[in-house]
């Protein structure tokens, strides 16, 4: 009898643990899921991302930037090819081809690892990837119908599959590279003949990589196609910890400085041996506080020697001061530029009394600023506006809007982030002076036109 009871009381007390486990993920992700909601509805809305083939009723996880959202994106990454390859004298870029010989592949290990471990809910049948689950009672729970009973996982490699060729016959598969990485490894030595680098030294590329992820969402967050900024680092062997810290702070820099993150958002995980890729000797993922969960931003992984040792029978490396022949070590360090757009504008999003607004680093901002007549029926003014618009377009990325009235013009500036809007009016066309607006603090101003371009230029570099 007192074993039954004891028995009945375990069953309750695990059913109400897993129930409050499962509220407190509903909460935490309904709660954040606002703001998720949110961004989503502002980015199809003002023209930043839309659902891809929409027409055609969609394609599940794809999207595509609009035209505001490929400046953005565009921005950030030529402010890493600024920072990284532009600014250094150690690193030189490359852009490889998206598919690359199949043995690439089998070299490197991806055909063999590159899987997630797939489980599927007994009950529901929905697949998971075992890691995405919560453990309870040291069961898995199926976050869609709470069912505990699952088939055995099994590996699922997610390499992106097709064919090269007139015939799809098994001879001419080949694969979508997933990870930008390998065309790096596989040039090392064009790289090093033409460039005349010597280790330490890095190769950048940005590109598109694709995976046959088991379970792509939350936006732009995972998605089958993505894009990447990567740097290979290659480096003696004896210096890998050194080379890893500066790395590190280099990361930190990127996310602060540059993107201008809220570093109380990002969290360093020291990833475990059982979870690192094949590949990795020490690998820390930088993960972000995103409005659906706490998950991975960027990477930073001690590749060793793996790489460069299966592709090539030499070591393809000689000092160039004494001869010495060997085998270089890398430090990558990697960043996915649709992560990068989603943090950017997680940040950025602000709800104020009157408005919406994206409070957007000018440096990443799509249009720096817009020109708006006070009035679009009034033909001097539209003269007017076009030829201020004309000389600043040729300096800046600048808007042009002459619908509706200028409360709404702002509105809509606001929440795409242009940081400064010109209003020509009658008076201008008298006093050779426009109200230039301040995207945050809704300040006006009148400024000489012939100065504009001058204080744009002085305000876009000193605007934090
Ligand atoms: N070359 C190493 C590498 O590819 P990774 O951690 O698998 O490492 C690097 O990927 C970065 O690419 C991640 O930190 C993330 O920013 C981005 N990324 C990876 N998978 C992604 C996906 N399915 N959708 C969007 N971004 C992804």
């Amino acid at each position: 009898m007192v074993f039954l009871v004891v028995v009945i009381c375990i069953i309750i007390i695990d059913n109400l643990y897993l129930n409050k486990l499962i509220n407190m993920t509903k909460s935490k992700t309904e709660n954040k899921a606002g703001l998720m909601d949110k961004i989503v509805s502002l980015c199809k809305r003002r023209g930043f991302i839309f659902p891809g083939s929409e027409i055609y009723g969609g394609l599940a996880n794809s999207w595509d930037y609009g035209p505001v959202g490929v400046e953005l994106k565009n921005n950030i990454k030529q402010l890493w090819w600024k920072r990284f390859v532009q600014n250094r004298d150690d690193i030189v870029g490359i852009d490889s081809a998206l598919i690359m010989n199949p043995k690439v592949w089998e070299a490197s290990g991806h055909l063999k690892n590159f899987s997630d471990a797939l489980i599927e809910c007994k009950n529901c049948h929905h697949r998971f990837r075992a890691d995405s689950l919560t453990m309870n009672g040291g069961r898995y729970v199926c976050t869609d119908c709470n069912g505990r009973d699952f088939t055995e996982a099994k590996d699922f490699n997610l390499m992106l599959k097709t064919f090269l060729g007139p015939s799809d016959d098994a001879s001419n598969i080949v694969y979508f590279r997933p990870e930008t990485a390998q065309g790096m490894f596989v040039d090392f030595k064009n790289v090093l003949d033409t460039s005349r680098k010597a280790v330490p030294f890095g190769i950048a590329q940005i590109g598109k990589a694709f995976r046959n992820e088991i379970t792509p969402g939350n936006f732009i967050f995972r998605t089958r196609e993505f894009e990447q900024m990567e740097i290979e680092y290659f480096i003696r062997e004896e210096n890998w910890k050194k080379e890893f810290e500066n790395w590190r702070k280099e990361m930190w820099n990127w996310m602060e400085n540059d993107l201008g993150l809220n570093k109380k958002h990002i969290h360093e995980l020291e990833v475990p041996d059982d979870k690192r890729a094949h590949y990795s000797k020490r690998t820390i993922d930088f993960e972000y506080d995103f409005p659906f969960d706490t998950d991975e931003l960027y990477g930073l992984a001690y590749r060793t020697d793996f790489d460069l040792k299966n592709h090539y029978k030499e070591p393809p490396y000689k000092d160039p001061q004494t001869g010495e022949e060997l085998w270089p070590h890398v430090i990558e360090p990697t960043w996915g530029v649709d992560r990068s757009v989603l943090v950017v504008l997680a940040e950025a999003y602000n709800e104020e009394e009157t408005r919406v607004v994206l409070k957007l680093s000018p440096k990443l901002a799509p249009y720096k600023v817009a020109v708006f007549p006070l009035l679009a029926n009034k033909p001097e003014l539209v003269k007017t506006a076009k030829s201020i618009y004309d000389d600043l377009k040729n300096q800046f990325m600048t808007a042009w809007d002459d619908r509706g009235n200028i409360g709404k013009r702002y509105y809509a500036q606001d929440e795409i982030g242009t940081p400064f809007c010109v209003t020509i009016d009658f008076e201008s066309l008298e006093d050779k002076k426009v109200t230039v607006r301040d995207r945050d603090s809704m300040k006006q101003k009148r400024v000489p036109i012939k100065e504009l371009i001058g204080y744009f230029k002085e305000q876009l570099e000193n605007y934090v």
